[in-house]
């Protein structure tokens, strides 16, 4: 499949090396520093473009890797094109611009994904597996925690990160989004929050750096979730699901406990989850199925951040009501 890149940053260049991995093929790199464009697009022979106007001849797909609140309309644009679109999490930062994109993408009739890559991880997918198929019995609660670091020179160093505009929100809507996917992923519907959110170790941001919160879900189970980038000096993402027959848990990116289970398996990077979604993506298009993580998904886990956002600001629980 040929792939088109939008946003030549950090995960961008990551998203060329998949490309490349899978043996698909990077054919344009948009980037509005066409330097940048130019030294990730050279190091795989692409053409470097500074705006998608023109970009997408000879293209299949397009990766939307900009900053997040430049996303819905990138791939609103790329639909438009007619291509198929991968996009970075999180869809977007308000529920408007993820209920634009899925109308396009449902009018346009073209595959979407929204990268979660963490639902990849093996032991993500065997957690998975048991809540799917009983062995936890009764799902009643959940445990997600995000707790990393990021120093101040990372808000500072882009002019991006760490604003309301952009960046929509801090340690949960551009970190612990991962986290609190895993959680939804695998209690259901969430139907009301309750939370509090923390600027408690970063200057000049206009985001929290501490959020916590817990979710109540359509099925009764109660969830918590901590997010953090304030958490020296981080850890591995940690996800505890209990059953009233089982507890499955993820830690330091291996499977730690799985009721009735002996092979717990070995340690599962996330770059291997990343490449795993790629090859979903394309094997979606290619099969004409939907993708592993859709749209939906990505709107559900968006809406469940700015319900902890609105809960927090409000000092009242939020429920969340489906579109
Ligand atoms: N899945 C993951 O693990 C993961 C990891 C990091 C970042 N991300 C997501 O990826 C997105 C990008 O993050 P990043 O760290 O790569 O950011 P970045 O700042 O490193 O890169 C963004 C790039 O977009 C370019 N850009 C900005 N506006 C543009 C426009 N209008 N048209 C074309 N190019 C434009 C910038 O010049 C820059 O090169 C964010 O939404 C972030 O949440 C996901």
């Amino acid at each position: 499949m040929r792939f088109a890149i939008v946003g030549a940053g950090a995960i961008g260049t990551v998203h060329a090396r998949l490309i490349d991995a899978l043996d698909d093929e990077l054919v344009a790199v948009v980037d509005t520093d066409l330097d940048r464009a130019r030294q990730l697009a050279d190091q795989y022979g692409a053409r470097a473009v500074p705006d998608a106007a023109g970009a997408y001849d000879e293209v299949d797909a397009v990766s939307i890797c900009l900053p997040s609140a430049l996303h819905a309309d990138a791939a609103i644009e790329a639909l438009h094109a007619g291509k198929h679109v991968l996009v970075e999490k999180p869809v977007d930062i308000t529920l408007a611009a993820a209920d634009r994109l899925i109308a396009a993408q449902r009018e346009t009739g073209r595959t979407v994904s929204v990268i979660s890559q963490r639902r990849f991880q093996e032991p993500v997918a065997r957690i998975k597996q048991a809540v799917d198929s009983g062995a936890l019995g009764r799902i009643t609660s959940g445990i997600v925690e995000s707790a990393f670091y990021r120093p101040q020179s990372y808000y500072d160093g882009d002019g991006w990160r760490g604003t309301l505009a952009i960046d929509g929100g801090g340690a949960l809507m551009n970190q612990g989004i991962h986290a609190l996917d895993l959680l939804v992923w695998m209690l259901g519907r969430p139907v009301s929050v309750s939370a509090q959110t923390g600027q408690l170790a970063h200057e000049n941001i206009e985001v929290e750096d501490v959020a916590a919160a817990t979710v109540t879900f359509e099925s009764g189970a109660i969830g918590l979730l901590l997010a953090s980038t304030a958490a020296y000096p981080g850890r591995p993402v940690r996800l505890s699901i209990h059953g009233d027959q089982g507890t499955a848990v993820m830690d330091d990116d291996r499977l730690t406990v799985l009721t009735g289970t002996e092979d717990l398996g070995e340690q599962s990077s996330t770059q291997q989850a990343h490449l795993a979604q790629y090859r979903d993506f394309v094997d979606a298009v290619r099969e004409g199925r939907p993708p592993a993580v859709t749209l939906e998904a990505g709107r559900r886990s968006l809406a469940t951040v700015l319900a902890v956002y609105e809960s927090a600001r409000e000092g009242r629980p939020v429920e969340l009501q489906e579109a």
